[in-house]
């Protein structure tokens, strides 16, 4: 593939995925995969059997003794503090002491010769515990007056119109589901050990530097004396933001330890029961509407089962609030965060990392308006719009100032003939069939940034070799979004050098440090501006250097074609690479990028947490059979917003997959927890995710090519990785609709998620009562 790449040019289209042949013909390298020392050592978790309870004793004789163990790790073989919780509320142990506080809390690893060895000596422990009364949901949790695991967050703008005040006025509740990442890859971490208190871990996480200062913690170091090292991840999706903590630790301890090579990677029910997930929601609202449609006032509840600990709860619920406006003005709102402590594991990151959450909740009342006032759906969200000049200010006073979706949602309509298939589907509806039909068109608006604004920022080490050759090194980790590609585009086109001139290298803490996790969909846009500062430090350089050599003015030298023109002279870029390295000229630079315009003060509920929004619309056309309440999802439409798009087959391509994921949450993908506590879907076997038949049978995917982002982000892209994640709420309410058209549309139909067959049935049944 050796070619020119100019991300002003169509050429871009055409760049795949850097590993994508080394994907499908499996040589690319995961953790894994990398070679082990003699003597590696293997060790596994050993965990709580019930769901709260009061450690009384712990009898490891027989793990100890079992064959291959080279022995055992509890709290008490921790050098330094038992804590791995990533917002520093050390509300994380490590390893459980006196207590427990979920169904698979690790209380102990064991070490063995084998992996198999080790899976088998962890089941022979003999813990015996004074069982506690739980709580599972967050409903439980609120009843049994449980503690917030945080502070809740409340927005608030204007009074909420209550009785006689509002025209209309409708209460409701809606659940929504969790979701297990089900990355392809699972949780693992390899460490070794090092001279003096040293060691490297090589390990599959969104955040290496998290990872690097957990492992200096609790083995009581500087991190100067910790390296952790992370070349791919077989998928992320949030679920390896913080939950890797965990395993980076518990390897790192062992390494030191015996010192020995030392790898963990629980077993696929092993990393289901004991890692995080997304959080489920139960969501309270109240809402005043006028006869028109137009939203008056909104008031809602948003409690989140969080499990046992604070993990992440406090920025994921954070950001269920500000994205329970989605697309929509809300002259007087009161929203409220409860994020409920659970004896459950603790919930974590999930792209979208609450939004997704706030985002139903508001299609929810929009469907509430519509099926009152028996009108179109797509009305009712076009009467309340962010308006272009006023009616735009956010529940946390932000402005929003790009709105672009009345473009998107217009084109999106004619394009997907919305109009002319929705009558379709309401005559279809209409001849009494066993088959019922719905379609819908819902909206996304996403905002862009990490909510805790000092995450905003990001690093990059640029090398150019004497051969003219180039490494590149950046803060974020590459989780099949394609982002170390995207970050190499940059490069090319700053130097306009071949692709396949530039070396992607692992992420390593060695290389660029205090990184912040590979999230918030802002992986490209926080490293590709780092990546362009090193490069321009070392552009200027060069052409400092050559006006001089040259005795020319600095505006003819420009980079062309894998040449440097020099006035008249063309010179190839390695050539000229090689003169400058003789003549003395530095030739690496770090290069750093912080987000400008953003702040948040999260005690007023005010500021502008967002440096822009990202956005998108999607129409899904549904059948159902009321029968059984089996259904397809026939087709889908999507016009996305990437901005102006650095590369338009990966842009798709996470739409897509974003598209498919989501649905998945929305529709098959259901989380049981028994009466003891004990998560009960722990394996694909029993936990539903989307297969390739899932995938609409009609799909068109299309990015808003007009697009541009208005804020100065690289190349003046937009950020793709989670926005498209709330599109399928369209096959929802279409599900929904379907449904609902048992009563010619008298009711809302209400539907929590997930919606799969059997809640669709159980739907079918209350219309029919
Ligand atoms: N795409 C793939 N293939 N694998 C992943 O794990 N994670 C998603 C999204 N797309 C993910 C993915 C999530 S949760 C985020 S926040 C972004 O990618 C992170 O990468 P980016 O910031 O580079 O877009
Ligand atoms: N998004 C994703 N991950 C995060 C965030 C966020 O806003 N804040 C902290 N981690
Ligand atoms: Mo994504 S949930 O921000 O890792």
């Amino acid at each position: 593939m050796k070619r020119t790449i100019d991300i002003q040019d169509d050429v871009r289209a055409g760049v795949y995925h850097d590993s994508a042949v080394k994907h499908v013909t499996g040589v690319a390298e995961y953790c894994d995969d990398i070679g082990e020392p003699a003597g590696t050592l293997h060790a596994y978790l050993g965990t709580s059997k019930v769901a709260h309870g009061i450690i009384t004793s712990v009898d490891l004789s027989g793990v100890a003794k079992a064959p291959g163990v080279v022995g055992v790790l509890t709290a008490k073989d921790i050098p330094g503090v038992n804590d791995v919780s990533p917002t520093g509320k050390k509300d994380e142990p490590l390893f459980a002491t006196d207590k427990v506080e979920f169904w698979g809390q690790p209380i102990f690893a064991v070490v063995a010769q084998s992996r198999d060895e080790a899976r088998r000596a962890a089941e022979l422990a003999n813990v015996e515990y004074e069982v506690i009364s739980h709580v599972i949901d967050a409903s439980g949790a609120m009843k049994a007056n449980y503690p917030h695991v945080t502070d809740p967050l409340k927005l608030e703008r204007g009074n909420i119109l209550k009785g006689q005040n509002a025209e209309h006025q409708i209460s409701g509740q809606l659940r929504v589901g969790g979701q297990d990442h089900m990355y392809l890859e699972g949780h693992i971490a390899f460490a070794i050990p090092g001279e003096d208190e040293d060691v490297v871990v090589h390990s599959s996480t969104q955040h290496p530097s998290e990872a690097q200062h957990m492992v200096a913690q609790v083995l009581g170091i500087p991190s100067n004396a910790v390296v952790v090292n992370v070349r791919r991840m077989g998928g992320g999706f949030g679920g390896k933001e913080s939950q890797m903590n965990l395993f980076c630790a518990v390897a790192a301890i062992a390494a030191k330890r015996w010192n020995q090579a030392v790898k963990i990677r629980p077993d696929r029910d092993q990393d289901m029961e004991i890692t995080g997930k997304r959080h489920d929601f139960v969501i309270d609202y109240d809402v005043a509407f006028d006869n028109f449609g137009q939203i008056q006032s909104v008031d809602g509840q948003f409690a989140a089962r969080c499990g046992w600990s604070s993990d992440l709860s406090g920025p994921v619920t954070d950001r269920a609030l500000f994205h329970a406006d989605n697309a929509y003005y809300y002259p007087n709102v009161r929203l409220t965060s409860r994020p409920m402590k659970t004896n459950t594991v603790s919930n974590t990151a999930f792209r979208g990392f609450g939004g997704p959450q706030g985002v139903i909740a508001a299609e929810r009342i929009i469907e509430e308006i519509a099926y009152a006032l028996g009108k179109d759906t797509l009305e009712i969200r076009r009467a309340n719009f962010y308006g272009q000049n006023d009616r735009n200010m956010t529940p946390y006073h932000q402005t929003v100032e790009d709105n672009v979706l009345p473009r998107i949602v217009d084109e999106l309509e004619e394009s997907s003939h919305y109009q002319s298939r929705r009558r379709a589907v309401l005559e279809h509806n209409t001849q009494n069939s066993i088959i019922r039909k719905g379609i819908a068109l819902t909206p996304v608006k996403f905002g862009i940034s990490f909510t805790a604004t000092w995450y905003n920022q990001a690093g990059c080490l640029l090398h150019i070799y004497n051969d003219g050759s180039i490494m590149l090194n950046h803060g974020g980790t590459e989780m099949g979004q394609g982002l170390n590609t995207k970050i190499a585009q940059v490069v090319a086109d700053a130097f306009q050098i071949d692709f396949d001139c530039i070396k992607i290298t692992k992420t390593t803490t060695e290389k660029v440090p205090n990184t912040s996790a590979t999230a918030a969909s802002s992986g490209t846009d926080l490293n590709g501006m780092a990546a362009l500062d090193a490069c321009d430090q070392i552009k200027e350089r060069l052409t400092d250097w050559a006006a001089g050599h040259w005795e020319i003015a600095h505006e003819d030298i420009l980079f062309l074609e894998n040449t440097v023109r020099v006035g008249v002279q063309v010179i190839a870029f390695s050539e000229f690479i090689r003169m400058a390295y003789k003549d003395r000229v530095q030739l690496w630079a770090a290069g750093f990028y912080k987000t400008p315009k953003i702040n948040w003060n999260r005690e007023k509920g005010e500021g502008r947490p967002f440096y822009y929004f990202a956005y998108g619309a999607a129409v899904a056309e549904v059948s159902v059979d009321t029968l059984t309440g089996e259904y397809s999802v026939d087709r889908v439409d999507v016009l996305h917003d990437v901005g102006k798009s650095l590369n338009p087959t990966l842009d798709k391509g996470q739409v897509e997959g974003a598209f498919v994921q989501g649905m998945g949450w929305l529709t098959s993908e259901e989380l049981y927890w028994n009466d003891a506590g004990r998560l009960m879907t722990h394996a694909p076997s029993t936990y539903k995710i989307p297969l390739a038949s899932d995938v609409p049978r009609e799909f068109n995917v299309k990015l808003a090519e007009w697009s541009e982002n208005r804020e100065l982000t690289i190349k003046r892209s937009k950020a793709v990785g989670e926005p498209p994640f709330m599109l399928p709420i369209c096959v929802f309410e279409a599900l929904g609709m379907a449904v609902a058209s048992l009563i010619d549309y008298a009711e809302c139909p209400r539907l929590d998620a997930p919606a799969t067959p059997e809640r669709l049935l159980m739907a079918i049944e209350r219309m029919h009562r």
